[in-house]
């Protein structure tokens, strides 16, 4: 059987996996990256659109900020809307200059990858029955197929930037695994449209019909959310219903609303909170979904991903450097206190802003005192935005 040999065997090409290897690339680090779907499908999955100020400097100090940013479209404040009116949320003003960038997930994965086949070292899409092994012992080995062939690649570490389905966290035995997790009872149904924004920052609105998100992904377009049921189909949402329901619960009483236009994406996403403990097992270090998910409603998905694999290649950079395990021994720890601060911030977000089926008039009018407390006392609307910009990516 053909045996490759590397230092890091990366699963998973998705932000995590595709930064971690970018970042080990400019430190001398070799790795292969395996991903089970195509290029076309990874570029082509519209996911996340809010970095975090750390994503965006990590992209840029280490070289793929360029088109971020001539492309990406910063925003200083949030709006937060109730009662038919806007709030707004002065970010930067609160944090000293902090800001949050609206790029698409999918255009920092284009950019990751453009760099990833410049650099020369493999890549390999569509690969098949990928299997994390011997992680325990010194000498770990990922097997998978290829075109029909068995392979296997001989490596020092394994990381497991696979998502929340994939294999490398399935591959711990059970009874390691401390999981902690929560499902909302709601789904998001997100579109993208032909329509120029209507508002020049995000306006997360909670309304009696279900929330509701205005966002962007250029000039052009215009990105949006509703609360729907978990279990939606999108067969039951023509395009006219989702424009009905989206004016319902955005239309303000100053007459602002989203612009419409012809629908080109429709999505819907499960809400739930996950974390598994442990994020290290041995030689396999798990980073991203794969390990953590947080409901979209904190935009911090794709920046906790992004914060894992930062650590992580610090971490292995003074290991190839100086033998040094310190990093290596307190990658866990650290990013689980991040995880679980995202985790308590995304968590407090949803339910601020969702409407659950089984709300009691309690439930509503507490929730109503929280937006009003928040959108009134500078030390509320402070701790809002020093979570949602996040803090400097600690490595
Ligand atoms: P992923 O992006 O999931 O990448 C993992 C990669 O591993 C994928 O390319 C996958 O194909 C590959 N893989 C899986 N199994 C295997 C295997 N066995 N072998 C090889 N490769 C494998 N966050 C937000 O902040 N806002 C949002 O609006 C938002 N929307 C989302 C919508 C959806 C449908 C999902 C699933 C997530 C969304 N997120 C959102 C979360 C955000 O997109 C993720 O946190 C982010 O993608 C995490 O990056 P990652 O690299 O850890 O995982
Ligand atoms: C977007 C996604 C989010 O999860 C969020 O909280 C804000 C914006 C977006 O896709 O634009």
């Amino acid at each position: 059987m053909p045996v490759l040999r590397t230092q890091v065997a990366i699963v998973g090409a998705g932000p995590a996996g595709l930064m971690l290897g970018h970042l080990l690339h400019l430190r001398g680090i070799d790795s292969v990256i395996l991903e089970n779907r195509s290029r076309e499908y990874v570029i082509e999955r519209v996911r996340a659109g809010v970095l975090e100020q750390g994503t965006v400097d990590l992209m840029t100090s280490s070289g793929v900020g360029d088109r971020l940013q001539r492309e990406g479209m910063r925003h200083d404040g949030i709006y937060i809307a109730f009662d038919g009116a806007r709030h707004h949320i002065d970010m930067a003003a609160l944090t000293g200059g902090r800001a949050i960038t609206v790029y698409g997930q999918n255009e920092v994965v284009k950019d990751l990858i453009a760099a990833r086949i410049e650099s020369g070292r493999p890549l390999h899409f569509e690969v098949e029955q990928v299997r994390p092994q011997g992680f325990d012992g010194t000498s770990p080995l990922v097997g998978f197929v290829e075109n029909g062939e068995r392979r296997e690649i001989a490596c020092d570490f394994i990381a497991g930037c696979d998502g929340f389905h994939g294999v490398c966290r399935e591959s711990v035995p059970a009874d390691r695994l401390n999981v902690y997790e929560r499902e909302y009872p709601f789904g998001w149904l997100g579109i993208l449209a032909h329509a120029r924004p209507s508002s020049a920052e995000l306006v997360y609105s909670n309304h009696r019909r279900g929330f509701a998100l205005f966002s962007m992904r250029s000039p052009q377009v215009t990105r949006l959310y509703l609360q729907c049921a978990p279990d939606e189909s999108l067969d039951a949402w023509p395009d006219e219903r989702i424009w009905t329901e989206l004016r319902l619960r955005l239309e303000m009483a100053d007459g602002w609303r989203p612009n419409e236009g012809e629908i080109f994406q429709k999505g819907i996403t499960g809400m739930r909170s996950f974390v598994v403990e442990p994020m290290r097992f041995g030689r396999l270090f798990l980073a991203g979904d794969a390990a953590h998910i947080v409901p979209p409603t904190g935009a911090k998905g794709l920046n906790l991903a992004m914060a894992d694999v930062s650590r992580l290649a610090a971490a292995l950079t003074r290991y190839y450097e100086s033998g040094s395990e310190i990093g290596l021994d307190s990658y866990s720890e650290a990013s689980l206190r991040r995880t679980w601060r995202a985790q308590r911030f995304s968590w407090w977000m949803t339910t601020m802003l969702h409407r659950p089926p089984d709300e009691s008039a309690f439930d509503h009018k507490r929730q109503l005192a929280e937006l009003d407390y928040l959108v009134n006392s500078r030390a509320a609307m402070t701790s809002l935005a020093e979570n949602y910009v996040g803090t400097a990516f600690e490595d």
